[in-house]
């Protein structure tokens, strides 16, 4: 879906009007609601604007659908995207194809860009549909206008920001949901390559044998039970010599078997969504270069099949990471670190990144903690995960902070090796033992890791702008945090 913006109401489809339910909205606003009716049929029908309550009448020009907002107190800008994103599943369980809205930044406290932009991505976010497949799909939402009753020129700033960062969602939500036998190693890596064309940003493409060369053996060890190969895909955007390089660092496991240490079959086809930080990862490189950010960014992704073919990797084996440190692997399932062990490593030696994002959908555990509401956030810079968060609370993606003491790293000795990928035996704090893992290869690096385990994808069309599948989780807050980087 598109959304298009006009700066009046004269529109010829059905059209959507906010309603506060105090009675807050500016003067712009009341004007609309005037002309448009509104008004009046508030007066005699005696609706409040209760939270997510509709009602619909006829107007003078064709139909009008009212959708209440609750109080402006509460009203966030990430309130106003999960609404947007209601009315969007509400129009298109009405089959149709096209409708308009009333801007809301009359109706908000919060800064004009600020109101226009959520309002943009919930719209955009809310409007997306996967239909590739379906022979016979119900009509999609095409086109969403917004009627902007006021403010127009910041509303085109946020507008274009919004619409930046939520295609680049859309986009590579597709590249979550495409099934494991399409969405391969090798055409993760093409979809890599056709942002980078696109955005013109670097690209390199690491193959087998160069992998060798680079000595990651954590990485092929993960591969080697499947029959596509792996990659290591680099994308870099850096458009100011010598200033601090920030590297972004995905997992992109195409599919996830668990390997010899074999997943049971119940849910097993979710793990179509195990590359989702690596698809994330393209688009936040590529959301940096359209936005045009004064900073620098590489995104190092990192991508696999993870099966347990006749050359597969046994529980048991030790293999030396591009590092140097020997990784014992008692569970072949636990296959995110193994690969962002040696792709956090490529990141250090060839960057010198002043910082490390990393996002994964790395635990089952960390679904387990924290649900679907939030990702988990771990690292070793308080300074850095404080920005993160600030990136967090105003691009409205949440994120939940589990602490990494030193004392968990007990967990992850070996008998054999320098370390072991597999945390206590009783799966305790799966989350952060597996971080804990990770920061063995950041080093001294000011570093995060996202778990995007819950977040990456729904199993059903869920609340406001959530669809069933790929979320797009993490790319609304780390790019909010390059572009406060950028400021
Ligand atoms: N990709 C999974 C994590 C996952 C599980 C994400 C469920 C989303 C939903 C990961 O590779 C994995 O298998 N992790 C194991 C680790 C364990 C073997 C230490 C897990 O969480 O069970
Ligand atoms: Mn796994
Ligand atoms: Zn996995």
């Amino acid at each position: 879906m598109d959304v298009i913006l006009l700066d009046t109401t004269d529109v010829k489809t059905v059209l959507v009007v906010p309603v506060l339910k105090d009675c807050k909205e500016g003067v712009a606003v009341k004007d609309a609601y005037k002309k448009l009716g509104v008004t009046a049929y508030i007066a005699r029908s005696g609706y409040v604007g209760e939270d997510g309550v509709t009602a619909e009448f006829l107007g003078d020009k064709g139909k009008i659908i009212l959708y209440g907002l609750g109080e402006q107190a509460k009203l966030t800008h990430e309130k106003v995207r999960m609404a947007m994103g209601s009315i969007c599943k509400l129009l298109q369980s009405k089959k149709l194809a096209e409708f308009a809205v009333l801007s809301v930044e009359g109706l908000c406290t919060a800064p004009v860009e600020i109101i226009a932009r959520a309002q943009t991505e919930g719209l955009l976010l809310g409007g997306y549909s996967f239909t590739k497949y379906k022979s016979k799909a119900d009509p999609v939402l095409a086109k969403a206008t917004v009627c902007v009753l006021d403010k127009a020129k910041e509303w085109k700033t946020g507008y274009d920001l919004g619409k930046a960062i939520a295609d680049l969602a859309n986009e590579i939500r597709d590249v979550g949901n495409e099934p494991a036998n399409v969405m391969t190693p090798e055409a993760l890596a093409k979809k890599a390559k056709d942002l980078a064309d696109r955005y013109k940003v670097g690209y390199k493409c690491l193959e087998p044998e160069q992998l060798k060369k680079e000595g990651m053996n954590c990485l092929l060890g993960v591969a080697q039970g499947s029959v596509h190969p792996p990659r290591l895909v680099i994308m870099e955007y850096l458009p100011k010599k010598g200033a601090p390089i920030h590297a972004v660092v995905g997992k992109g496991v195409c599919f996830d078997s668990g390997g010899i240490s074999l997943k049971p079959g119940k849910g097993m086809e979710e793990m179509k969504f195990d590359m989702c930080g690596a698809a994330a990862t393209m688009a936040i490189v590529s959301a940096a270069a359209r936005l045009k950010l004064p900073v620098n960014v590489v995104g190092v992704m990192p991508m696999v099949e993870n099966l347990p073919g006749s050359s597969a990797q046994r529980p048991g084996d030790i293999v030396k990471a591009a590092s140097g440190k020997y990784v014992e692997v008692l569970n072949t399932d636990a296959e995110g670190r193994l690969i962002l062990a040696d792709a956090l490593h490529y990141a250090r030696k060839h960057y010198k990144p002043e910082s490390i994002i990393d996002l994964a959908t790395l635990t089952g555990a960390c679904v387990v903690a924290l649900g679907h509401v939030c990702s988990g956030m771990m690292g070793n810079s308080d300074a850095l995960l404080a920005d993160i968060k600030k990136a967090s609370d105003s691009s409205g993606e949440k994120v939940w902070q589990l602490p990494l003491f030193d004392e968990y790293a007990d967990d992850i000795k070996s008998g054999y090796a320098d370390i072991k990928n597999l945390g206590a035996g009783d799966g305790a704090a799966g989350a952060i033992t597996a971080a804990m893992f990770l920061k063995e290869f950041v080093d001294e690096t000011p570093w995060v890791h996202l778990d995007i385990a819950g977040t990456a994808w729904t199993t059903a069309d869920s609340s406001g702008y959530l669809r069933l599948g790929a979320t797009g989780a993490g790319v609304r807050v780390v790019t909010q945090w390059l572009m406060d980087k950028a400021k």
